[in-house]
């Protein structure tokens, strides 16, 4: 599937930025193919233009923000680095430096804007009107659990396959042999899977290693352990891991794997816990993960990202049993397509000419 070729999903929501790459002004970034600048508004609050300023086209990312005087500050208006042409929030050209001060402004003279709002410390933009909500994370607001901003770095793989992944219990003992795959068990547990309208729930108990390095991790000191998982897909590109180990120690890791093109997607990860910094340093947990994610993403680059989501077409990739939430993310993303009246595009498809088609 080549998401940029699917407009359904420009009508959700996604993670694109943690809040505090703003601070310095405004950043680029690339959502579906279209290129969009963040800045600060003068309240602070995320905003979100298509990265063209209306006059000669350069990229109002090269710009900064400006106060209603025209100073620079770090939220306000962005005003584009060429000229000077400055931007509200809804696109409107609001000044032209060029001008008398009590010339007016074509209303003609604006850029796109997408909806943008601040959540869970990111700043999340809707290409389109939304048609769902962001993902509950009842844990961010929660005082038992610490938040930590793990990571947030491009892969060059599709959310597709980043889903997939999160979900599959047989790439453990592979993938993860030097963490806590267990070698020796490549027989992966059965997941519980119960289906809801934005996506399933998925519960299993899985076996992993615990080498003495992971024991503050796990809060376990036996040589394996067990981690009760409870997790959870959110269409089209959200998946919440929850792992619950014997010591009641809770590490959920909530992952936003944000389409950029074809071929790339944003890792947005955060991570909750319900112990405290003197059980477990942040840093200590973040080293953890890192090494795991460095094995997924080394493996996963290495796949093609035009995933298909279409099972009817056989012999292109072939599934086992333990592929099951996989298919089911696909069950889901067909759905959703056919409900908006597209069908999956991708990159082998024959594409007839429309003359030769009539
Ligand atoms: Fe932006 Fe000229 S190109 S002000
Ligand atoms: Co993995």
């Amino acid at each position: 599937m080549l998401v940029t070729q699917q407009p359904v999903f420009r009508k959700f929501w996604h993670a694109v930025m943690p809040l505090t790459e703003l601070a310095n002004g405004p950043k680029p970034f690339r959502l579906l193919g279209e290129d969009i600048v963040l800045f600060l508004d003068a309240d602070g609050q995320p905003a979100a233009l298509r990265d063209r300023c209306c006059h000669r086209t350069a990229k109002l990312s090269k710009g900064w923000c400006v106060d209603t005087d025209g100073k620079a500050c770090g939220s306000g208006a962005i005003q584009c680095g060429y000229h000077g042409w400055t931007y509200d929030r809804s696109g409107q050209v609001i000044r032209i430096p060029q001008y008398e001060p009590d010339r007016r402004i074509s209303p003609d003279y604006k850029t796109t804007a997408y909806h943008c709002t601040a959540r869970y410390g990111y700043a999340w933009v809707a290409l389109e009107d939304p048609i769902a909500d962001i993902p509950a994370v009842p844990e961010f607001d929660d005082p038992v659990y610490r938040t930590i901003f793990q990571f947030y770095e491009t892969w060059n793989t599709s959310p597709m396959r980043a889903l997939e992944n999160s979900f599959d219990n047989s790439h453990f003992s592979f993938v993860h042999r030097a963490t806590f795959g267990v070698a020796a068990s490549p027989k992966p547990s059965r997941y519980n899977l119960v289906e809801n309208e934005g996506g399933f729930h998925a519960e299993t108990v899985i076996e992993a290693a615990n080498p003495a390095k992971f024991h503050a991790i796990s809060g376990v000191t036996d040589p394996i352990t067990t981690r009760h998982m409870r997790n959870a897909y959110f269409l089209p590109f959200a998946r919440r891991l929850d792992i619950e180990y014997p010591s009641g120690i809770r590490h959920i890791i909530i992952n936003c794997f944000t389409p950029i093109d074809d071929g790339r997607m944003q890792l947005c990860q955060w991570l909750f816990r319900n112990d405290s910094e003197a059980d477990c340093a942040a840093q200590m947990l973040i080293d953890f993960d890192d090494e795991i994610t460095r094995e997924d993403k080394d493996i996963l680059e290495s796949t093609d990202p035009d995933a298909l989501v279409d099972t009817r077409r056989r012999g292109v990739e072939y599934s086992m049993e333990s592929d099951k939430p996989g298919m089911l993310i696909r069950k889901h993303l067909m759905q959703l397509l056919a409900k908006h009246g597209e069908a999956e595009v991708h990159r082998g498809m024959k594409v007839i000419p429309l003359a030769q088609a009539a």
